[in-house]
């Protein structure tokens, strides 16, 4: 093997966290490598991920749409049938487009893009397997860790990616199952439950917890949540947990029973999606010999400045601490490389928003009301529901809300939660705002498009201090 040149910075991982360093770092005029093993770029986000869920969430949801709210539309349709094949050929287009333009962009910013698996070798040089054959080595003089996530196993259920599955057999399943059982009713589970739900699974989702949802998420729109994709026809067992499954048979049978314990039920199904969280990946990165360790929950140990204990070797993205999104580990992949090339570099951890991307979405950024009673925040609240929204109205798509929290003596806004068309998009209006640290009054005396969802936005923010006019 020849070692090539030595670099400014050297990434392990092609994923958001890695990718989004490398161009930034190219940007910056370093001389980078950036060394990736699935033979694609974009991480689990782009392949596995947000990417090719979205792809089948917008499809499914069309279909459904299709099948069951048309006719009060004025729109008659004929036969609807669902081309399965197709829709993951979408989706695959969809990936193969974005990931090819992470490769052209690497070229644009003097990238290397290394095909094959890192592993240290001391603590400046990175050995490689590659993909096509062979090794070699780089050397960085700075290095960065990004080797992200992976899922979760249930102990005694072996994950074959077709009976027993995590997100990555959801989202290329070759056919529809009948029955569908999902465990855990976190943000995973939600949304491929919608996908299989609307494609025509019944899906029963069991849920350790008392409301679904995973972290984070506001309880009075878990409870909304809930009771919309109910209506749409999924199953929940809250406060139920799994104590073991049995895949040997032709479908699947999981043991059940309440979380504080009770009586034991089988649910059989022919699928079980596994969706109990992930965990940060690091295996094969040959961190004992550079003397570097994992935490309890396997997430690499990191500073403020993303530095392990070896200063020189950064870590940003799902295998460090926070949350296990993709604009987060985007964020820190500026940070970490501006604080190499400058000195300094920033994530704000509180303006970081969530989207479950069901439909109705739910977005939230900053705290949720459970979490400030629990801190005892002297808070107060503004909601306006959709329903009295002109513009989702006229869409016939009025279900949901939007939910300010503000600090009860100065305004300032610690929390927004919404639930409803498009919360995703409009939750970048609360993450602005709470990044400016503004007040309910500065987004009420906003001037907002009419007729727009985001009245809704506005109208919500001026019932924290005042009236809202059309509620
Ligand atoms: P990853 O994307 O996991 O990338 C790490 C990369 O490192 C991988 O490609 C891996 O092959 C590579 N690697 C690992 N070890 C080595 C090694 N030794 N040598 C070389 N390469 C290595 N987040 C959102 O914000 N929005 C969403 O809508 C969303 N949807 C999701 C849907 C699903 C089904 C899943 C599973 C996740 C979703 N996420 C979403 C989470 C998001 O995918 C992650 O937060 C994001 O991918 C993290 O980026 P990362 O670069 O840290 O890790
Ligand atoms: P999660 O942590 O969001 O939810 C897991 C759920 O499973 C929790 O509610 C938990 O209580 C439950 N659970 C755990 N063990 C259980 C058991 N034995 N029986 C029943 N329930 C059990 O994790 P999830 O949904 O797997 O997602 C992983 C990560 O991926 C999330 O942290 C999220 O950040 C990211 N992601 C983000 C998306 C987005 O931004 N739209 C989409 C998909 C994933």
């Amino acid at each position: 093997a020849t070692p090539s040149e030595e670099k400014d910075l050297v990434i392990i991982g092609g994923g958001v966290a890695g990718y989004v360093a490398a161009i930034k770092a190219g940007q910056e005029g370093l001389k980078v490598a950036c060394i990736e093993k699935r033979g694609a770029l974009g991480g689990t986000c782009l392949n596995v991920g947000c990417i090719p869920s979205k792809s089948l969430l917008n499809n499914s949801h069309l279909y459904h749409q299709i099948l069951h709210d048309t006719k009060n539309r004025g729109i008659e349709v004929g036969d609807v049938k669902l081309n399965l094949a197709q829709m993951m050929k979408a989706k695959e287009t969809s990936v193969s487009g974005l990931t090819k333009g992470i490769e052209f962009l690497f070229k644009k910013n003097n990238v290397e893009y290394i095909k094959g698996t890192g592993a240290f070798e001391d603590e400046h040089t990175i050995k490689v397997n590659l993909v096509d054959g062979g090794e070699t080595s780089v050397r960085g003089k700075n290095i960065l860790i990004a080797t992200g996530s992976e899922s979760t196993p249930f102990p005694g259920l072996e994950i074959d990616e077709k009976k027993v599955i995590t997100s990555t057999g959801a989202i290329a399943l070759t056919e529809v199952p009948k029955k569908m059982t999902v465990i855990g009713g976190g943000i995973i589970g939600l949304e491929m439950a919608s996908v299989w739900s609307r494609l025509g699974s019944e899906v029963t989702v069991v849920e350790f917890l008392g409301q679904i949802g995973g972290p984070g998420m506001d309880n009075e729109v878990a409870k909304q949540s809930q009771k919309l994709l109910s209506k749409q026809g999924m199953k929940f067992k809250l406060n139920t947990k799994v104590v073991s499954g049995d895949a040997s048979g032709e479908g699947v049978k999981l043991e059940v029973e309440a979380a504080k314990g009770g009586k034991a039920e089988t649910i059989e199904s022919d699928v079980v999606l596994v969706a109990i969280g992930r965990r940060p990946y690091t295996k094969g990165l040959n961190l004992e010999s550079i003397g570097l360790e994992t935490d309890t929950r396997g997430r690499l140990v990191i500073d403020s400045e993303y530095r392990t204990k070896l200063p020189h070797i950064r870590v940003v993205g799902d295998c460090t601490f926070g949350p296990m999104l993709a604009h987060k580990a985007e964020e820190e992949a500026v940070a970490a490389v501006e604080f190499i090339t400058k000195g300094f570099g920033h994530v704000n951890y509180g303006a970081i928003p969530s989207v479950m991307y069901t439909h109705p979405e739910v977005a939230w950024v900053g705290a949720n009301e459970q979490e400030l009673k629990e801190q005892g925040v002297n808070y107060k609240v503004g909601s306006f529901p959709f329903s009295a929204n002109s513009r989702a109205k006229t869409n016939l798509d009025s279900d949901g809300m939007v939910k300010f929290l503000a600090d009860a003596e100065t305004d300032r806004i610690l929390g927004v939660h919404i639930i409803g068309p498009n919360a995703g998009e409009m939750i970048a209006e609360g993450t602005l705002a709470l990044e400016y640290g503004a007040s309910t009054e500065d987004i009420g005396r906003t001037c907002h498009a009419h007729p727009t969802l985001a009245e809704a936005f506005k109208e919500a923010a001026m019932n924290t201090y005042g009236k809202a006019v059309h509620y």
